[in-house]
């Protein structure tokens, strides 16, 4: 078998259009959803993602804030700048792009956000919605591969979803949504003992660990949904995933490419969780 393979740009361009319609209408209404994103320091990665997510606002008529602190911002001045941007109405939502530098707590930053501008879905009020079934910011790397099933018909309700990652941006996330949905759902890590054999009986298999190509093709049922959350640097230069996508692709049914997966879904319901927030504001 040779799979499907999930176009992201193209979803992520046609999910798009869906947000700048309620864009638009907030708009007309003389409501231009803002967000503030803020990078503390120069980790060159962390600066490419900002700049695309500053990007994709400005394309579909956000107003975006970019806003650069130096490496050794204190804790205190970076917590500043939260609650100025938590007292502005231009501004619906606010990204504080992660890893923070070690001398700043990264757990506190997160809670000194106003839950209702917490576009990332990463204050522990909106964890707590997410684990009941009700949020309303879902955290935008899973919400995205959500929506990636959810376009490519993808059944859910009674398979067994396997998520390989367990880290608080993805692979919880992700396990909660997945139940949300009534798939059976088990929480692999990269140290599960004998991972092959709960890989192998997924239906849906959803892989976040940050470990370049750890699942190959014989760790994968035939037919099965592949979730590639994964983007690392080889030493060519080249990105690739935590699935080998060559042997993959032979045996699933459905995978997501690296680069052109996942990444620009996430950019995408970043966007849809600002409109969502400025809807919310403006009611
Ligand atoms: N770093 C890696 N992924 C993310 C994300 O989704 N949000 C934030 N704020 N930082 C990240």
């Amino acid at each position: 078998m040779t799979a499907r393979i999930i176009d992201g740009k193209a979803i992520a361009q046609e999910v798009r259009a869906e947000w700048k319609v309620r864009a638009d209408a907030l708009k007309a209404r003389g409501i231009t959803p803002g967000l503030a994103v803020i990078i503390v320091g120069e980790d060159p990665a962390s600066k490419v993602y900002v700049a695309n997510k500053v990007k994709a606002c400005a394309e579909l008529g956000l107003h975006s804030e970019h806003i650069v602190l130096s490496a050794d911002t204190s804790e205190a001045t970076l917590l500043e700048k939260i609650a100025g941007l938590n007292a502005d109405p231009i501004i619906h939502g606010i990204l504080v792009q992660l890893p923070v530098p070690k001398h700043i707590d990264s757990d506190k930053v997160l809670k000194a956000i106003n839950p209702e501008k917490d576009v990332d879905g990463f204050h522990p009020m909106n964890v707590g919605a997410l684990v009941i079934g009700n949020t309303l910011l879902p955290p935008c790397t899973p919400y995205g591969a959500m929506k990636l099933l959810e376009k490519c018909g993808v059944e859910i309700g009674g398979k067994h979803a396997v998520v390989v990652g367990r880290s608080n941006i993805v692979g919880k996330p992700m396990a909660l949504m997945l139940l949300q949905k009534n798939a059976t759902v088990t929480i692999c890590t990269s140290k599960t003992v004998d991972l092959a054999k709960f890989t192998r009986d997924a239906d849906i298999l959803v892989v976040a660990t940050g470990k370049a190509k750890m699942i190959t093709g014989d760790m994968i049922k035939p037919g099965a949904a592949v979730i590639d959350v994964g983007i690392n640097r080889m030493p060519d230069g080249k990105l690739c995933g935590d699935v080998d996508f060559d042997s993959a692709k032979e045996v699933a049914g459905w995978i997501t490419p690296v680069p052109g997966g996942v990444g620009p879904m996430t950019i995408t319901m970043l966007v849809a969780n600002t409109v969502q927030a400025a809807e919310r504001a403006a009611k």
